[in-house]
């Protein structure tokens, strides 16, 4: 508890799924919290559950893959919050297509929504987190950043995009006191993973060691270790909480 009293959080994708958990898991360790989402109902009810743990929280609608709204969306967090010491690049979408079949457009939308999106949020929050010398940096990624997946190239060229940039950038900013790290979770049962095709999670469930898909709950426990003081030796890093999937 209160392990990040008094920092201010934007978590990108806190409607629903992972980035809720991380939005509740950071308000319950005292952060405040803006979520922020295209998704304005969903994201609006996390931040009204966000703020009855005690927290200032709230919600701002935008669409990360996008240079205008998400500028305008990050600034508007700032200013409302104060300052930014913790962004989590957390939003994303699925999709399966063979490379065969993959369109131009299905492409772009995916690296623009899953990648693109990192350094647009980033970028506006970098400048802040440099003059305050603190900052953190966390974004998801996935496991299929590292082990790759059937119909998946579009996805996975985009996670492991987000482990290129977070490398690079940790190296540009460790000097101003900020981390920058990724997690790279495992199947995790949630509205994204329900559009898998029947095929696809039988194969996994046979793979995984720990025979199941994971919750969001085992996934916040990392964004908040990564958060907080007692992750300040972790930079440049990809953390794998993935049931095993790929060890590394
Ligand atoms: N579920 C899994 O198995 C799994 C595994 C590894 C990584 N991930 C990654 O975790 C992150 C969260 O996934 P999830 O499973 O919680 O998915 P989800 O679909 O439940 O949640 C994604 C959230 O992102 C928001 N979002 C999507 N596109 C957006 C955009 N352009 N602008 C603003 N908000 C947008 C959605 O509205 C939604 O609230 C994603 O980056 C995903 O790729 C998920």
């Amino acid at each position: 508890m209160d392990r990040l009293k008094g920092k201010k959080c934007v978590v990108t994708g806190g409607a629903r799924g992972i980035g809720r958990a991380i939005a509740l898991a950071f308000a319950r360790e005292g952060a405040d919290i803006a979520i922020l989402d295209r998704n304005e109902e969903l994201a609006a009810t996390t931040a009204r559950d966000a703020e009855a743990i005690g927290v200032c929280a709230f919600a701002i609608t935008a669409d990360v893959s996008d240079e205008t709204s998400a500028t305008a969306a990050l600034q508007r967090a700032e200013q409302a919050l104060g300052s930014v010491d913790v962004l989590v690049n957390n939003a994303g979408i699925g999709g399966n297509a063979l490379l065969v079949d993959l369109s131009v457009e299905a492409w772009d939308r995916m690296i623009a929504v899953n990648l693109r999106s990192v350094f647009l949020c980033t970028r506006v929050v970098l400048p802040g987190m440099i003059s305050r010398r603190w900052g953190r940096i966390i974004s998801t990624s996935s496991q299929l950043a590292h082990k790759g997946g059937i119909e998946l190239v579009h996805y996975c060229a985009a996670k492991a995009g987000i482990l290129g940039f977070t490398r690079a950038l940790a190296y540009e900013v460790a000097q101003h006191g900020i981390t920058v790290n990724a997690i790279c979770p495992g199947p995790i049962e949630t509205d994204m993973s329900t559009t898998l095709s029947d095929a696809w999670r039988a194969r996994k469930l046979a793979e995984l060691p720990l025979g199941r898909f994971g919750t969001v709950e085992e996934i916040a426990p990392t964004a908040v270790l990564l958060a907080s003081d007692e992750g300040s030796y972790y930079t440049g890093a990809s953390l794998n909480p993935n049931g095993g999937d790929v060890m590394i």
